[in-house]
């Protein structure tokens, strides 16, 4: 699987299928690519109705006949009536095309959650917006041994880099990819300063644009 953060909180994931995560590009400060550097996708992951990651969700839906899968009241919104969009909710798992996604609680506001995506025998975490909560210790335990987790650390509206290294231990997670900071001065942080603090996870800190193979 090729994981590409394409800035803030929005990563690809390409394997056997190509799967987005908060499509946000399209007014994007640190987007590192313009909509038609998307290529086809298969599926659509949304964590929440904020617009920094619901973001063109509906857009590529459209565009490429994608399934979007988000909590309940955003599938089942007006905006993704006449789209392909499969509603789950917290905890529950469902497959398509191929790849298990299981949605994961989030601490936040506007219905977040996280995904767990396993693709190809290789399971990420997207944790979305969120802020450190104990019961991140129980997502591989129901889920699986995490081989990536993608964290926030920018703080002001999700955790920071101290409360992600805690998460970074809860979760257990081989790697991690810094996520949702330095797109606006709110959420400044330092990535290599949390890799350097980071003891017991390989610390992957992609520039927009910049990928991982696993
Ligand atoms: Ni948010
Ligand atoms: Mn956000």
């Amino acid at each position: 699987m090729k994981i590409t953060r394409l800035g803030h909180a929005c990563v690809l994931l390409e394997g056997s299928k190509t799967v987005i995560i908060d499509p946000f590009i399209t007014d994007n400060p640190a987007a590192s690519v313009a909509l038609d550097g998307i290529p086809k996708l298969d599926l659509i992951l949304v964590t929440h109705d904020h617009y920094d990651h619901i973001g063109d969700a509906k857009v590529l839906a459209s565009r490429d006949e994608a399934e979007v899968i988000a909590i309940h009241e955003i599938a089942t919104s007006e905006d993704f009536k006449k789209l392909t969009a499969t509603a789950m909710n917290i905890g529950g798992t469902y497959s398509s095309k191929g790849v298990q996604i299981s949605m994961t609680p989030a601490v936040h506001s506007a219905n977040s959650v996280g995904f767990v995506v396993y693709m190809d025998g290789i399971r990420v975490y997207h944790s979305g917006d969120t802020a450190l909560f104990s019961d991140m210790k129980l997502i591989p335990e129901l889920f699986g041994d995490l081989d990536l987790a993608m964290l926030p650390i920018g703080g002001h509206f999700t955790m920071d880099s101290f409360a992600a290294e805690k998460a970074v231990e809860l979760l257990k997670t081989q790697r991690v990819i810094p996520i949702h900071y330095n797109t606006w001065p709110p959420i400044q942080a330092d990535p290599q300063e949390f890799a350097d603090s980071v003891e017991t996870a390989n610390v992957e800190v992609l520039e927009p644009g910049e990928s991982l193979e696993l």
